[in-house]
């Protein structure tokens, strides 16, 4: 990796501003001064070090993104479509988003280069609860809400887990779901085993965070306070 590559993604400086330090002569690599711009340094195993304060390796980054529709969780597309991160600016860190929202879902969607971060958040053991607002079809009765509640055979044999299903508009045609699971498509498979069918779902919350009033297409970072409600101790039941 360049160092000026290095030195932004660590936190310690942007790209510019990185250039100008190297250039000046504060930078130094395994003990040496380097003044070439386009000196490449391992992350893994070089020591680097700027007015001679050794530079951590890649500052952790967690965003909360209000994704709208039309945009992609991937990290490329071929046929170029938008992608999610497409929303983030000139983040210099290489993040990946946490679980997916399909390409017509909106709503919370977390990216972070923090690995273990992303795995206590998805991982089944951890049940971390997914809340849902969806727009159906038709109005869900109150059998098929039941159903949903209990759990119930998807198309491809999977059994799901308890939900909690409250519908929340008169015509009966707008629910709440939280599940603590996480397949593929998850929610609207479980509306079409419902006999249903999901017309619009937005994530309003994931374990104890909530989407709130951020705007769509918005993004924000997450507070300290809120990034260690996803520690080891705090994702049972969460
Ligand atoms: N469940 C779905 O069906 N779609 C999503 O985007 C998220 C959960």
């Amino acid at each position: 990796m360049r160092l000026q590559k290095f030195l932004s993604r660590a936190g310690a400086a942007s790209r510019r501003k990185g250039e100008v330090l190297i250039a000046s002569g504060r930078v130094r690599v395994n003990g040496r001064t380097v003044i070439e711009p386009g000196t490449v340094v391992d992350p893994d195993t070089d020591t680097v070090e700027v007015d001679g304060r050794k530079v951590a390796a890649e500052e952790k980054v967690y965003i909360l993104l209000h994704k709208p529709a039309g945009y992609l969780c991937s990290l490329r597309d071929r046929f170029r479509r938008p992608l999610v991160t497409d929303l983030l600016g000139d983040i210099p860190q290489r993040l990946y988003h946490v679980g997916r929202l399909d390409l017509d879902s909106e709503g919370m969607l977390l990216l972070t280069n923090d690995g273990d971060f992303a795995q206590r958040l998805t991982h089944p053991r951890h049940r971390v609860e997914k809340t849902y607002r969806v727009r159906l079809s038709d109005p869900l009765s109150g059998r098929a809400a039941e159903k949903l509640r209990r759990g119930l055979e998807l198309e491809d044999g999977f059994r799901t887990g308890p939900a909690r299903v409250e519908i929340v508009s008169p015509d009966r045609r707008e629910a709440e779901i939280v599940i603590r699971e996480g397949k593929k498509r998850q929610v609207k498979r479980m509306l079409k085993a419902a006999g249903n069918r999901v017309t619009y779902l937005q994530r309003t919350a994931i374990g104890p965070l909530r989407l709130g009033g951020l705007e769509k297409g918005r993004w924000r970072r997450l507070t300290a306070e809120e990034v260690s409600l996803f520690t080891d101790n705090n994702t049972e039941g969460g």
